[in-house]
């Protein structure tokens, strides 16, 4: 029998990587993990607990992962996602449309499917730097008055982009709707010089994906729920819906390992080192924008793009987090002193990257949608096609989704308005690779 994964993880490691992307532990090199140990992978034998009904070491467990005094805490083997399925599913019996932004994760229109629940697509500002979704255009959330069950918030961005979340929670809260939110790229905020977390600013839920930016396992995440947030225990009911029966003791732990550590963390080193890295990449010619959240840094070239970069830093065996056409994503390590992590080899592999090329010129991103929108869940598969001059009113049954940069940004089951009508009319005619568009047609759901 092949082994092809083991193979593939063995060649990659005779390469010596280096991680500029998720987990946080960042190849086991950041954090305590080494306190791990495989023989810690057991079952609910006596003495350990049951995390579906926690009384004892998980119990306490869980209530030291305490961040905030008016907040809860469950541990998520499944991921942030089981975390958003839970609370999104909690509310599915409720009257109403659910609230949400443009750039949701994908588990939230799982949520919305599973729940077949509706929802509001809140207009969305973008932001100069990194030219994606920032956060709900404030001055639009007056426009949800009465009849809404849940809003999520995605808070930060994806690239470590942030803003002024708490007024909108405030905002949400005066019309009585509850917030969830996807702090998923945040476990690590409120350390000293970074942001502050939505747990801060009232928020009912927050879900934070622990193994994104701390030293944790990948798909060790953590819910903190609101004492006074509604809905508690039907959340807490689904979250034995969404996750194993078996969950994993090495998650688990890792999570405690990772929660100490953020405990502990003096932020002085990784401020003084991401100076220096920031240095050796200027000085190779490359543009270096910083975003509200330090550990995240946008990396774009006028002669190269995006893909382009990420295959030079690939070239040295740099990974990094995700490459666009304009840019590309580090998220550095929360390094610290006796950490394993390679940074004089980061440093020197940096200086060794040949930029050679002329400058050339980059695409402008195309508009996107950011007006506010509606999304019809369904599960019905039948569709038809039509002409874009006819569309307005009907449903999209696919994504609409322009490349570069490949991000959905009309959504299947959203309700086409007039101005979407124009922007597809613009697309089509402009001869621009758009998927979801063809011949000045597109597909709508027949229902
Ligand atoms: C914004 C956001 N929310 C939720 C998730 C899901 O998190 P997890 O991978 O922990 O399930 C992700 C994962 O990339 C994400 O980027």
């Amino acid at each position: 029998m092949t082994l092809p994964l083991i193979n593939k993880f063995q060649s990659l490691m005779n390469e010596t990587p280096i991680s500029m992307h998720v987990p946080g532990h960042k190849n086991n090199t950041i954090g305590n993990l080494n306190q791990l140990n495989i023989n810690m992978d057991m079952t609910e034998i006596t003495g350990l607990d049951d995390l579906h009904h926690p009384e004892d070491v998980l119990y306490k467990s869980m209530a030291n992962i305490s961040k905030h005094d008016d907040y809860e805490t469950f541990y998520l083997v499944n991921g942030t996602t089981a975390g958003i399925l839970s609370v999104i599913q909690a509310f599915a019996y409720l009257s109403g449309d659910y609230i949400i932004p443009r750039n949701a994760h994908k588990s939230v229109f799982h949520g919305l499917e599973l729940a077949r629940g509706n929802a509001f697509l809140m207009a969305m500002d973008a932001s100069d730097d990194t030219h994606q979704y920032l956060g709900p255009k404030y001055k639009n959330i007056h426009h949800f008055k009465e009849n809404h069950k849940l809003a999520v918030i995605t808070y930060p961005n994806y690239y470590g982009e942030c803003f002024d979340i708490k007024s909108q929670i405030n905002h949400l809260h005066q019309l009585q709707i509850p917030v969830l939110v996807d702090e998923a790229h945040g476990a690590h905020f409120d350390l000293e010089g970074f942001p502050r977390s939505a747990l801060n600013m009232g928020a009912d839920f927050v879900v934070q994906s622990y193994h994104k930016t701390l030293p944790a396992l990948t798909m060790s995440s953590v819910l903190f729920i609101h004492k006074d947030a509604p809905m508690k225990q039907q959340v807490i009911n689904y979250l034995s819906y969404f996750q194993s029966s078996s969950p994993s003791y090495l998650l688990m732990s890792s999570l405690e390992l990772a929660h100490q550590f953020y405990k502990n963390y003096q932020t002085d080193l990784f401020f003084e080192r991401r100076q220096k890295l920031i240095t050796h990449l200027e000085q190779q010619g490359i543009t270096v924008t910083k975003v509200d959240d330090p550990l995240k840094l946008c990396l774009s070239h006028s002669a190269y793009d995006g893909y382009e970069l990420q295959a030079l830093f690939e070239a040295q065996s740099i990974y990094i987090e995700l490459a666009d056409e304009k840019q590309v994503l580090l998220v550095l390590p929360l390094w610290h002193k006796h950490d394993n992590y390679l940074y004089s080899e980061l440093l020197a592999r940096i200086d060794r990257i040949q930029l050679t090329k002329q400058p050339i010129k980059i695409p402008e991103r195309q508009i996107t949608t950011t007006d506010i929108g509606y999304y019809t869940y369904s599960v019905n598969s039948k569709t038809r096609k039509i002409n874009i001059e006819d569309a307005k009113g009907e449903i999209l049954a696919n994504h609409i989704v322009p490349y570069p940069p490949g991000i959905p940004i009309m959504l299947k089951g959203e309700k086409i308005s007039a101005n979407m009508v124009e922007l597809l009319h613009y697309w089509s005619t402009q001869n621009l690779r758009v998927e979801g568009i063809e011949n000045n047609y597109i597909e709508i759901k027949d229902e």
